[in-house]
């Protein structure tokens, strides 16, 4: 019998368990997925047990950078300073895979604006680093995060990133042809304090929350062609997660992740 988990604080809201059980269950894999909620206190003391104790495991907040340096590291998860998706004693960043896939055919119109400075937003810049947008404007609540990420990136990749206070986050959103929210803003239904009239000229929104927020249906509601929810990039990485643990047969997932996420 395999054993996979998930690690996190808090945990309760993850689909990932349903996702993986349904899938193992559908394809006669003899593994089970368990979410752990880790208390942060004891993360040194338990996460040497994890690694040797599982064959295949997720980490999400707060332990994406926390467990850098228990794990050699694959070249995404190094050049991002994260990781979520261990296997064999390694550690990948699967997010950045996901953005990227889920953005497959699709023309990002500059300039590129992102909001946000957290763990998802690492990924998603690193991804547009790796798809060869090197210059963006970023934004986010509390400044001095982006001003971070974005010395850090122009540091590491010679990326151009431009830092706004959030006081200007409308005025910015004015001007951007593609519009990233990297944020957990829209999770339980909150909105951006703008207008509607301040996306009218956006070409693109991708919103990292993977259900129907208020900013998605007022992107569609002011005519936004191309409005991605982050629906695709949670498919893509579990997809690539599978790859690595090497128990991936996508069409299979594929129906099952419909099934669990519809
Ligand atoms: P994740 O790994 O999902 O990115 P995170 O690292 O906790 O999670 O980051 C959450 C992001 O959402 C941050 O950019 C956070 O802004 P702060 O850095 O200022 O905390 C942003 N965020 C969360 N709630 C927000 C709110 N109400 N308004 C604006 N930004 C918010």
């Amino acid at each position: 019998m395999k054993k996979y988990c998930i690690i996190g604080h808090p945990i309760a809201h993850s689909l990932s368990p349903s996702i993986y059980n349904r899938y193992f269950q559908a394809m006669n894999i003899e593994a089970s997925y368990e979410a752990r909620d880790l208390d942060p206190a004891s993360f040194d003391e338990e996460v040497l047990g994890i690694i040797r104790g599982y064959d295949g495991f997720n980490i999400t907040i707060p332990f994406k950078d926390k467990i850098l340096q228990y794990l050699d590291l694959d070249r995404g998860a190094a050049e991002i300073g994260a990781v979520n998706c261990v296997f064999d004693g390694k550690g990948y960043n699967t997010d950045w895979i996901g953005f990227i896939r889920s953005l497959q055919g699709i023309e990002l119109i500059p300039p590129v604006m992102v909001i946000g400075a957290g763990g998802a937003a690492r990924a998603i810049v690193y991804g547009l680093y790796r798809m060869g947008i090197h210059d963006l404007h970023l934004m986010n609540r509390t400044q001095s995060k982006a001003e971070e990420l974005s010395q850090s990136y122009s540091k590491r990749f010679g990326m151009k990133i431009y830092v706004h206070p959030f006081s200007a986050l409308e005025r910015m959103i004015k001007r951007a042809g593609t519009l990233i929210n990297a944020t957990s803003v829209g999770l339980k239904g909150e909105h951006f304090n703008v207008t509607p009239e301040t996306f009218s000229d956006v070409r693109v929104l991708f919103d990292v929350i993977y259900t129907k927020t208020p900013l998605q249906r007022l992107a569609v509601r002011q005519g936004i062609k191309v409005v991605m929810n982050g629906r695709s990039m949670l498919y893509h990485q579990a997809v690539e997660n599978l790859r690595i643990w090497g128990i991936l047969k996508e069409d299979h997932f594929h129906r099952i992740f419909e099934e669990v996420t519809s």
